[in-house]
């Protein structure tokens, strides 16, 4: 298994450009399902998931070419279709739940095997199954496969009350709803601004759908679902992780896509410890001024502050003046960094979803553990400032989420270098 090598090396200067966003691209590739014409996705990035998914929409039956380097993606489901998304595929990515509601809008049933728990949690998919059975289908549990049909007509649109702002279970919904009978309301909406990506491309695709990025989302069934071209939004966790590198390590780095409209309360959190972010024509500027001050966070769904940028702030938070509270309230398992910082030198105090973080003046590298995909990328920034040498081992996480990573921040001046694994 490769590691990744990094090693304190002063401020950093310089130009990161962000990529497609991995979670709205995980979401607009099954909506290939839903139409029989082309559906060619540009902005794409190049990581394994987008691999896991490629895979899984061709067992499917989906035919899909990756081009321009893997950045554009041209779908097509014409032919006959699978309907059963395999476990062995599932249970290496969630998102591989979100061909079901396409399947049964297409198909009318769909066998998809429960994705199990994972590192941070145990991710139930309730949310999905209680808002499918609203519109008709029935799906029962049988040897970890969720077994879904819909009624003789199709699924009915309905009114969806969410228990919980589900991303998933948004977009499941929303993709499920386009090709009903009569209209659907989805309330407790998720707002991410992946929600609104997807949306706009089925928009495009002929889908009729108003509300996306506030809580309750209105659509109106149509018949059938034409082709389209669509570019991915920018990656806002890619641009939040990157965001911290100067303010970890010193320096000035402009985020090329940048947007601070795509991370509100994270932009809101980094000022109030004392970070300079400026918005530039189509890029962020960060420019790190010393050791910032600890601030509290709370994770929660857009706009709040984002769970997947929970770990990287921790990070930050290790070497900041003062004492900070981080309460993760979407996961309950996703302080996995925690102890892995710790033996860099951080001084954090886990209870339960709360850690609490006493600023040091500087931590010492280490070779540590990624455990999940975030927690790996937090490790990373806090070895850009540490003292010595820290190798962060298993990367296969990282290779998930980010593309080029140590390419990327190389570019700007960190001693960050892959060494291939045993
Ligand atoms: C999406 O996961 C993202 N993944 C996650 O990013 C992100 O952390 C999460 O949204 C929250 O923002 C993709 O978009 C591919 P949820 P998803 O359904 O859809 C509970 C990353 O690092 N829940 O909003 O699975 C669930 O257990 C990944 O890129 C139910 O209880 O998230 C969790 O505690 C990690 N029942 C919470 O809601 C359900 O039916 C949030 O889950 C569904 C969810």
């Amino acid at each position: 298994m490769d590691s990744i090598r990094v090693t304190g090396n002063g401020p950093l200067k310089g130009a990161i450009p962000i990529a497609g966003a991995k979670n709205a691209c995980l979401a607009l590739m099954p909506a290939t399902l839903l139409s029989d014409e082309p559906l060619t996705l540009t902005n794409a990035p190049r990581l394994s998931d987008i691999k896991t998914m490629k895979t899984l929409l061709e067992s499917l039956g989906a035919e899909v070419s990756r081009m321009a380097d893997g950045q554009v993606l041209a779908m097509s489901t014409h032919g006959a279709i699978n309907h059963v998304a395999d476990y062995e595929i599932v249970r290496k990515m969630r998102a591989s739940n979100l061909v079901l509601g396409p399947l049964l809008a297409r198909e009318g049933r769909a066998v998809v095997s429960l994705p199990g728990g994972c590192a941070i949690g145990a991710r139930p998919m309730d949310i999905h199954i209680t808002g499918l059975e609203a519109m008709g289908a029935v799906i029962e549990l049988k040897d970890g496969y969720l077994h879904a049909e819909a009624p003789k007509g199709g699924l009915k649109g309905a009114v969806i009350n969410f228990a919980f702002a589900s991303v998933g279970a948004t977009e499941n919904l929303l993709m499920a709803a386009t090709l009903a009978k009569g209209t659907t309301v989805i309330n407790n909406a998720a707002r991410e601004p992946e929600i609104v990506d997807l949306a706009d491309c089925l928009r495009k695709m002929g889908a009729q759908i108003e509300g996306d990025g506030t809580s309750s989302i209105t659509i109106q069934g149509v018949d059938r679902l034409g082709g389209a071209t669509h570019p991915v939004v920018t990656d806002r966790i890619e641009l939040g992780t990157y965001m911290l590198a100067p303010v970890i390590a010193g320096g000035e780095v402009e985020l090329l896509g940048g947007r601070r409209d795509l991370l509100g309360a994270f932009c809101d959190k980094l000022e109030e410890a004392g970070v300079e972010i400026s918005q530039n024509e189509g890029s962020l500027t960060v420019r790190g001024t010393g050791r910032v001050k600890a601030v509290d966070v709370v994770t929660a769904p857009f706009p709040g502050f984002p769970t997947d940028l929970q770990a990287q702030m921790m990070a930050l938070m290790c070497t900041a003046e003062g004492t900070a509270v981080l309460e993760e309230k979407i996961f309950e398992n996703r302080f996995m960094h925690a102890p892995e910082l710790v033996r860099m030198g951080a001084a954090i105090d886990v209870q339960g979803g709360t850690a609490t973080v006493t600023g040091v003046e500087r931590l010492k590298g280490a070779p540590v553990m990624a455990t999940d995909l975030r927690a790996s990328v937090s490790l990373i920034l806090a070895g850009l400032a540490a003292e010595g040498e820290t190798i962060v081992n298993r990367v296969y996480h990282l290779d998930r989420g980010y593309e080029r990573l140590e390419e990327k921040l190389g570019a700007v001046g960190a001693n960050v270098e892959r060494v291939q694994g045993s």
